[in-house]
């Protein structure tokens, strides 16, 4: 298959590395100010040769990008985020131009399977309330927000399944817990590139599922697993709906 890599930063060099063991040929490097670039602008010429596009560049230049791969008729995996304020018109933009684009703020497969198995725990333990339920996030000392946008899907998650737990408290806790309350925590140091825990918590004994990142590999590849999976596909998906799909 063949890709446009549209962002030529740390993202889009990942993927690049990675493609050739992923069985796809990057036919096209856009980004304006990067002198590996062969293009910098995306269009219908820098597009041309390009099957799917991958875009990861920054939240201004999202739309824009979006609009320029539909015009020129290509599929779209969108990495980039902070554009998501505009996602409904995106999904009609994608449907009008009959082509297909999945958008996830997180690609890593691991972590999608993460979500799955904290989802089904999560149904367990719905029979069983002896356990309490907490979370846990930890990223190196550079990130800038707490927390992170995947504690936050988890907790939204647990939130779904568990009866016992209506809101979500990711702020520091200078007090017990209130009923219905699930506390997601955030610690922020080192070079942790991404940690994700939750805890069921019973008086005698404690389950642990941690999803533990070590490279941005694992977002890489999930985007190249997305660009094989939406090639052809019509319609907007999310990530999660690409795995419930993935996952029967
Ligand atoms: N979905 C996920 O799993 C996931 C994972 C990691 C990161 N992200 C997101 O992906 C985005 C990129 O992350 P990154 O770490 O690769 O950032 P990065 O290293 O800053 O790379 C972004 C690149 O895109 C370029 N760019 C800016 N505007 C462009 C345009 N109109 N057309 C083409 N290229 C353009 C930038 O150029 P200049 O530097 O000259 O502006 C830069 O070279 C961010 O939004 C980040 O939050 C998503």
């Amino acid at each position: 298959m063949k890709i446009a890599l549209i962002g030529y930063g740390k993202m889009g060099r990942m993927i690049d590395e990675m493609s050739e063991r992923a069985g796809v040929q990057v036919v096209a490097r856009i980004d304006p100010n990067t002198p590996d670039a062969e293009y910098q602008e995306v269009n219908a010429h820098s597009l041309r040769e390009a099957e799917v596009a991958i875009c990861f560049t920054n939240p201004d230049s999202a739309l824009k990008n979006i609009e320029a791969v539909l015009a020129a008729g290509k599929d779209l995996v969108m990495g980039t985020t902070g554009w998501t304020e505009h996602k409904d018109r995106v999904a009609e933009m994608v449907k009008d131009a009959n082509l297909g684009m999945v958008y996830s703020s997180n690609f890593s497969i691991g972590v999608n399977l993460f979500f799955h198995i904290v989802a089904e725990a999560a149904k367990v333990m719905n029979h069983f309330d002896m356990y309490d339920v907490m979370g846990l996030e930890a990223h190196h000392r550079q990130k800038h927000d707490s927390p992170s946008g995947t504690a936050v899907t988890l907790g939204e998650l647990l939130l779904e399944h568990l009866d016992r737990k209506s809101i979500l408290a990711t702020q520091r806790l200078d007090r017990q817990p209130e009923h219905g309350e699930l506390h997601f925590a955030s610690i922020r140091g080192g070079h942790v590139p991404g940690t994700h825990s939750v805890w069921f918590d019973s008086e005698f004994d404690q389950i642990e599922l941690t999803h533990r990142a070590r490279t941005r590999g694992g977002f890489a590849s999930g985007a190249l697993v997305a660009a094989q999976w939406i090639k052809g596909k019509k319609g907007f998906f999310t990530e999660r709906e690409m795995m419930a799909r993935l996952l029967g």
